[in-house]
């Protein structure tokens, strides 16, 4: 196993995780979890990787330079797929310094049997020289992961770590941007964003202005998962302020399931308006655990560049269908109302008895920060060629709306 050394003295020595598959609640085509060696005269590792991912990490440094001539540990996030490796490499470092936030003094000792470790607290501004013109300076990042974050920069080579931060689920032997491709890149990117990063948005964008007022240059961005940015710094950025203010296309995602096929004939419906008003739209059945179903993981990328999202069930035992629940459950989650630029939605469904579904999901999508502009559509039963139309004609009226914002 071999390190990849990114500029001079500065060496990937990640892990590549090609067969996990789910990470709570989001598919992802395998991953990497990235940690770096800076080898000035004192040796630093930013970062490490998932439990069980030890012998990777260790033997892409011994690539280099004996692990056990590591002089300072980088922790700039406790979540276990940056922190897995940490036990191990306290345990073949004894005493080594580990450089993090006091939230992640808590947060490591909670997760670990830290009471031996040697924390060394650090707070925005603070700097570590390891010689040869290497010096770290470190930036908290409160909750961009989780309250323990922090961003690290290496001055000299202007290459900021900022773990999860600009990062990608995928497993490739590709390292850099340019390697991977940049629609690859960002595509990945914006998946990440979408599933992780929504929530974060005010802060990424408060972050990256204080980024900006303290006139850094950053010429690659190191994130702690996927591909390095060298190549398309400024895309990445760019990506992350458009995504964070909630820019998005002429676009509506509709999500649904159906019971005996009336839910879906209005999805259908509501689609054909939208393409009658040339709106881009995209059409996702749920149906967990079939192979013909969309994941919520997957859908949350289209809503992310849609304008609208309309969300239909049938009523079931009073309730929306679970899959749907669970939609809007991770869906609220992510609270897209947290996004500069609000999106559209309604909510439509069939039912066979009392109804009422639509009510469920239109309190969803409000909890969900979605601006709802109308109380939704529900038929009785099968829709009928009038009922069918109506959806079309909404379907229209929406796309109207998108295209007028
Ligand atoms: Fe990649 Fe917040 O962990």
């Amino acid at each position: 196993m071999k390190a990849i050394e990114i500029v001079k003295g500065v060496y990937w020595v990640g892990a590549i995780d090609w067969n996990i598959r789910d990470y709570h609640g989001y598919t992802l085509p395998g991953t990497t979890y990235n940690a770096y060696l800076i080898v000035g005269d004192k040796i630093a590792l930013i970062d490490s990787a998932y439990t069980g991912f030890d012998q990777q990490i260790i033997e892409r440094v011994r690539s280099v330079v004996d692990p056990k001539k590591i002089d300072y540990l980088i922790a700039n996030h406790v979540e276990k797929d940056h922190s897995g490796t940490l036990p191990a490499l306290t345990k073949m470092l004894p005493g080594v310094p580990i450089y993090c936030t006091a939230n992640g003094k808590t947060g490591f000792s909670k997760y670990y049997d830290a009471k031996d470790w040697n924390f060394h607290i650090v707070k925005s501004g603070d700097t570590l020289s390891l010689g040869k013109g290497k010096t770290l300076a470190f930036l908290e990042a409160p909750l961009l992961h989780w309250p323990d974050s922090m961003f690290t920069y290496l001055a000299e080579e202007k290459i900021l770590f900022p773990n999860d931060a600009f990062g990608q689920h995928i497993a490739s032997s590709q390292r850099f941007d340019d390697q991977l491709g940049k629609e690859e890149s960002l595509k990945h990117a914006q998946k990440f964003f979408a599933n992780l990063i929504i929530p974060l948005a005010p802060r990424v964008l408060k972050k990256l202005e204080e980024v900006g007022s303290i006139k850094i240059e950053i010429k690659m961005i190191a994130p702690s998962h996927g591909v390095i940015w060298r190549s398309y710094v400024g895309d990445i950025v760019g990506s992350y302020v458009n995504w964070s203010n909630g820019v998005a296309r002429d676009k509506v995602t509709i999500v649904y399931d159906t019971m005996h096929g009336s839910t879906d004939a209005m999805a259908k419906a509501f689609a054909e308006g939208i393409m009658d008003e040339g709106v881009e739209v995209k059409v996702c059945i749920l149906k967990d655990g079939k192979s013909e179903g969309t994941h919520r993981s997957n859908i949350v990328p289209d809503m992310l560049d849609s304008k609208a999202i309309l969300v239909g069930s049938p009523t079931l035992q009073n309730q929306m269908y679970p899959t749907v629940a669970d939609f809007l459950s991770y869906l609220k989650g992510l609270d897209p109302g947290k996004l500069t630029h609000k999106k559209l939605g309604f909510a439509f469904g069939s039912h066979g008895g009392h109804g009422g579904t639509i009510k469920l999901i239109t309190a969803d999508l409000k909890a969900a920060g979605i601006e709802v502009i109308n109380d939704g559509f529900e038929v009785y039963y099968k829709p009928d060629m009038t009922e069918i139309e109506r959806c079309t004609e909404m379907g229209r009226e929406i796309a109207r709306r998108v295209k007028s914002l």
